[in-house]
C-alpha cells in the first residue's frame, strides 16, 4: 500500500551472465521481496555486448516463470535504454579483477563505467531515482556516480554494506544458537573491503520475550573483539575461495533488503547499515560514501546519531575511513 507512489521501474545493470548477483537478483525483484506483494513492477537489464543474447534469454525465463507482479522487462545493452524512466538503480556490474592487474587498473576501469553511467542515470532516470552500488569498490564507485550526476540529490546514492550487516547477525545467531530474526543493530562502519568494522557494542539479542546486550550474551569479548570481526571482514572471501564464484544469493538478498527498508522504512527500534554520503557524523570526513547505521523512513534515510563509540572503535571506524580517503584520491587520479 506504501508503494503506490511508485512506478517502480528497475534498472539492474549489468553482465548477467558473468555476474550471478544479476541472475539472482532479477526473480527476487519480480517475485516482491525488493518492493513488497503489492507493487509490480517494470525490470530493465543492462549488459554488456557480448551479453546480448544471455540477456535475452534471462528475458526468455522471466517470461517463462508467468510472474503476476512483473509488468515489463527491457533487455537492452544501451544504458540510455536501461535508464530511462527508472525510480531504482542497482548496480552490480563492474570490471572484475583479473590475473596480473593492479588495483589502480581495476579502480581505472570502473571509474570509468560508472562515469558513464552516472551520466545516462543523471539525463535519463526518473525523478527522484534511487540508486544502490553493488559493485566493487562499491564506496568509491557510488562516489564516483555522485560526482558524475550532480543533479541526482546526494541521499539518493547508496551503497550495499547490508551483505555485511546481515552477515554479522548471521555470525551472532550462529554463535549464541538465537534465531538470526531474533538479533538486530549490529553496526558495519566505513568501507565494503576488509577494513569495514563490524561493530557489536549496541546490538541485542531477544530471547523469551527480552531484549538483552550481545555483549553481555557472549560471555567472551575475546571472540567479539577478534575472530567475530575478521570472520565478517573477510567472509567476502571466504566465500569466492568455497564457490570459486563471489557471493551472488547473499548479495541480491541484501540488495533487496537495502532497497526494501530504504523504501519502505525500517521497523521501530531497529536500525540497518547502508553506504551514504557522509555528512560528518560521527567524526567521519563529508565527502566519503560511508556505512553509517541508519533507520528510514517515507523513503529517506537517516544516519542514527548520539551512539557512544569507544577507544576500540574509534581507531577501527578511523582505519577505515583512512581507506576510503585513499581509494578516492586513487579514483581522482584515474579520471586524472
Ligand atoms: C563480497 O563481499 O562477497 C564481495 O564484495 C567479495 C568480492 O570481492 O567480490
Amino acid at each position: 500500500a506504501h508503494t503506490s507512489y511508485l512506478r517502480a521501474d528497475i534498472s539492474v545493470s549489468k553482465s548477467l551472465y558473468r555476474c550471478q548477483i544479476g541472475y539472482a537478483l532479477v526473480p527476487m525483484i519480480a517475485r516482491g521481496e525488493m518492493l513488497g506483494p503489492d507493487q509490480p513492477v517494470i525490470l530493465h537489464m543492462l549488459d554488456i555486448e557480448p551479453a546480448a543474447e544471455a540477456l535475452n534469454g534471462v528475458k526468455m525465463e522471466l517470461i517463462d516463470a508467468a510472474l503476476p507482479l512483473l509488468k515489463g522487462v527491457v533487455a537492452t545493452t544501451n544504458v540510455v535504454e536501461a535508464c530511462t524512466g527508472v525510480d531504482i538503480a542497482v548496480m552490480v556490474g563492474g570490471f572484475p579483477r583479473k590475473e596480473g592487474m593492479e588495483r589502480k587498473d581495476v579502480m581505472s576501469k570502473n571509474v570509468s563505467i560508472y562515469k558513464a553511467q552516472a551520466s545516462a542515470l543523471e539525463e535519463h532516470a526518473a525523478e527522484n531515482c534511487k540508486v544502490l552500488v553493488v559493485a566493487n569498490p562499491a564506496n568509491t564507485n557510488a562516489l564516483i556516480l555522485k560526482e558524475y550526476a550532480p543533479s541526482i540529490p546526494e541521499k539518493n546514492i547508496t551503497c550495499l554494506t547490508r551483505l555485511d550487516h546481515n552477515r554479522a547477525l548471521g555470525q551472532v545467531s550462529e554463535k549464541l544458537d538465537i534465531h538470526v530474526g531474533n538479533v538486530k543493530n549490529v553496526i558495519i562502519w566505513g568501507n565494503h573491503s576488509s577494513t569495514q568494522y563490524p561493530d557489536v557494542n549496541h546490538a541485542t539479542a531477544t530471547t523469551d520475550l527480552k531484549e538483552t546486550p550481545i555483549k553481555e550474551l557472549v560471555s567472551n569479548d575475546q571472540w567479539l573483539n577478534t575472530e567475530f570481526i575478521t570472520t565478517v571482514q573477510q567472509r567476502g572471501a571466504a566465500i569466492i575461495k568455497a564457490r570459486k564464484l563471489s557471493s551472488a544469493l547473499s548479495a541480491a538478498s541484501s540488495a533487496c533488503d537495502h532497497i526494501h527498508d530504504w523504501v519502505l522504512g525500517t521497523p521501530k527500534g531497529k536500525w540497518v547499515s547502508m553506504g551514504v554520503y557522509s555528512d560528518g557524523s560521527y567524526g567521519i570526513p563529508e565527502g566519503l560514501v560511508y556505512s553509517f547505521p541508519v533507520t528510514c523512513d517515507k523513503g529517506e534515510w537517516s544516519i542514527v546519531q548520539s551512539l557512544k563509540i569507544d577507544e576500540f572503535s574509534r581507531a577501527k571506524m578511523d582505519a577505515t575511513a583512512k581507506e576510503l580517503i585513499e581509494e578516492k584520491s586513487l579514483a581522482y587520479s584515474c579520471l586524472n
